[in-house]
Parts: structure tokens; sequence; C-alpha cells
């Protein structure tokens, strides 16, 4: 069964609106960003349609000069060019397959949607960048361990979890919470500071910017609940999976891995919920695996 069919679809409306005033200063912050270009939005769409082809798809990344770029340098790359270097997008396409292209094509909107929020602050934009691929990357290689059949979204959603953090940094920059802009780390109280000192959290304030621009249902739940993963009934392994990185891509960024505790997780009681085999053993006697590879894929994504 697929994670999206795991449990009937929630109403996001209908949860925890920001308050008032922060919905006015999230607007006035960072006025008509869009989190995801309609590009970035139908292609996701698309990769869900199992009638589409190739061609089709390719079609869409073309409306894009930027996507159109970054896939055809992708694709002809040491890793996709086997059969010699290609011009044409749909060909492009057919090499990565859609899984890549899926991610190339977040990942290449997500980070100029970042950019241009926060402009004049290369440093947050950094680190929150890291964030992002370090916890996608981990929840990728977290998937493929532990056989979840995710279909790519693992990595998707953890490129965009913490989207809402960005918001209320730039909505909120003098915030406690949001002072330290250098290394950008999540407080083990963050949720908490959130909504004493502004009134609402990242978690509820990015799926209500995310919702109000149409993202899918299932990267609204990882938004919302990747601190309170149980909490969620709808695509529960995603979410969980997405806990799970984003606890370890913290420790990974903190250089604290040797203090993770399976039993202390989260993601992993969640995802033990769930019903995933021997998670915790199989988390266990991995994890050196699942940090080195993360870190090879950290490089290579770096590199192009
Ligand atoms: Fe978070
Ligand atoms: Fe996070």
């Amino acid at each position: 069964m697929s994670a999206r069919a795991q449990s009937a679809t929630p109403n996001f409306a209908a949860q925890h609106q920001p308050p008032q005033h922060v919905i006015e200063q999230i607007q006035k912050g960072v006025g008509h960003v869009r989190m995801l270009p309609e590009v970035a939005i139908k292609a996701l769409q698309t990769t869900r349609d199992p009638n589409v082809n190739f061609k089709q798809f390719g079609g869409i990344v073309e409306k894009d000069v930027a996507l159109t770029t970054r896939v055809l340098a992708m694709a002809n790359s040491s890793l996709f060019a086997a059969g010699g270097s290609t011009a044409s997008v749909a060909q492009g396409v057919s090499r990565l397959g859609f899984r890549q292209c899926k991610n190339i094509i977040i990942s290449t909107c997500l980070a100029s949607t970042m950019k241009s929020m926060v402009a004049r602050e290369q440093v947050l934009h950094e680190a929150l960048w890291n964030h992002s691929l370090t916890t996608a990357s981990t929840a990728k290689h977290l998937a493929d361990k532990l056989d979840l059949d995710l279909g790519g979204e693992e990595f998707t959603a953890g490129m965009i979890h913490d989207f809402g953090r960005l918001l209320l940094a730039t909505a909120f920059p003098k915030s406690e919470g949001y002072r330290d802009r250098i290394s950008f780390a999540e407080l083990p109280n963050q949720r908490e500071l959130e909504i004493e000192t502004i009134g609402c959290c990242h978690c509820a304030a990015g799926a209500w910017f995310g919702m109000d621009q149409g993202l899918p249902q299932e990267l609204l739940a990882v938004i919302k609940y990747h601190h309170t993963p149980e909490d969620s009934v709808y695509c529960r392994e995603l979410v969980a999976v997405v806990a799970l990185a984003g606890e370890i891509a913290d420790l990974i960024q903190a250089e604290k891995t040797e203090t993770f505790r399976k039993d202390k997780s989260v993601g992993m009681k969640a995802l033990q919920k769930c019903g995933v085999n021997q998670a915790g053993e199989r988390l266990e006697s991995s994890f050196q695996w699942l940090l080195d590879s993360v870190e090879v894929s950290l490089q290579e994504m770096l590199d192009h």
C-alpha cells in the first residue's frame, strides 16, 4: 500500500490556523514568496500519474529555464552520462528517472525560494539549506535501509519539513529561538518557545503557508507533524521517517551522532508504531553505514 493510501485525507484548513497577528507578520515578512513555483507543483503531481511518459514530463520541465539547465547538467554528469551527452530534456529525464528528476526540481526550486527569502542573510540561508539537504539525504537512506516504499517522497519531504522555521525567522527575526542566525539549530524546546513568544510554532505556520500555496497533503502532514509524528493520521510512515531523519540530521550537524538513542527518538517510536519490522535493530546495526552514506550523498549533491 502506498504511503498516501494509508489513511484518510485530513482537513488541514480546519486545523490550527495561526493567530491573525502571525499571519499578518508572515505576509509582511515574506510578501508574495511562493514556496514552490507552479512548475514544481505540476511536476510533483505528474510523477504520481502512472500514465505519464518522459516526453510529457520533459515538457513541464522545459517551461522553466533553471530547471531545464539543472536536469540537463545532472543527466550529463558522470553519474548518468553513460550514453554520451544529451541536449534533450526528455532524454535527460529518461536517464535520471522520475524520482531523481522530482528531487532535482524540488531542491532547485526550494534553493532559490530560500535564497530570495533571506537574501541579506547568507549564513542563515546556508544553515537551513544544509539542514534540509542533510535531512532529505538521511530520509532517503533510511527509507532504503528499512525497505519503505515511499516513492522518493521522503527526500522531497525532508527538504521542505522545516520551511516554517524560515518563515518565522523571516517574520520574527528578533524573537527568542531565532536570534542565533549562524547555526540556526533547533533548540530542544523550540516549539514551546515559539508558542510562548510568537503564539504559533513553525510546524503550524509552515503547514498553513504550504496549504495556502497548494502543496500536496503528504508534504503538509510532514511539515505539520515532524516533531509529533505519532499525532499524524496521514502518511504516517513518511512523517515518521522524516521525523527520525530530522533528529539524526540535527546530531550530524552538531557532530554528536554518538549520542543518538533509539528509545528516545520520537521518529523511531512512530516508525515502530507503524509496524516497520525491527526498525530499531536494523537502524542500530547499520547506523555507521547510514552516516557514511549521508556524507557521500551530501558531497555528491554539493558537487553538482
Ligand atoms: Fe522542525
Ligand atoms: Fe528539522
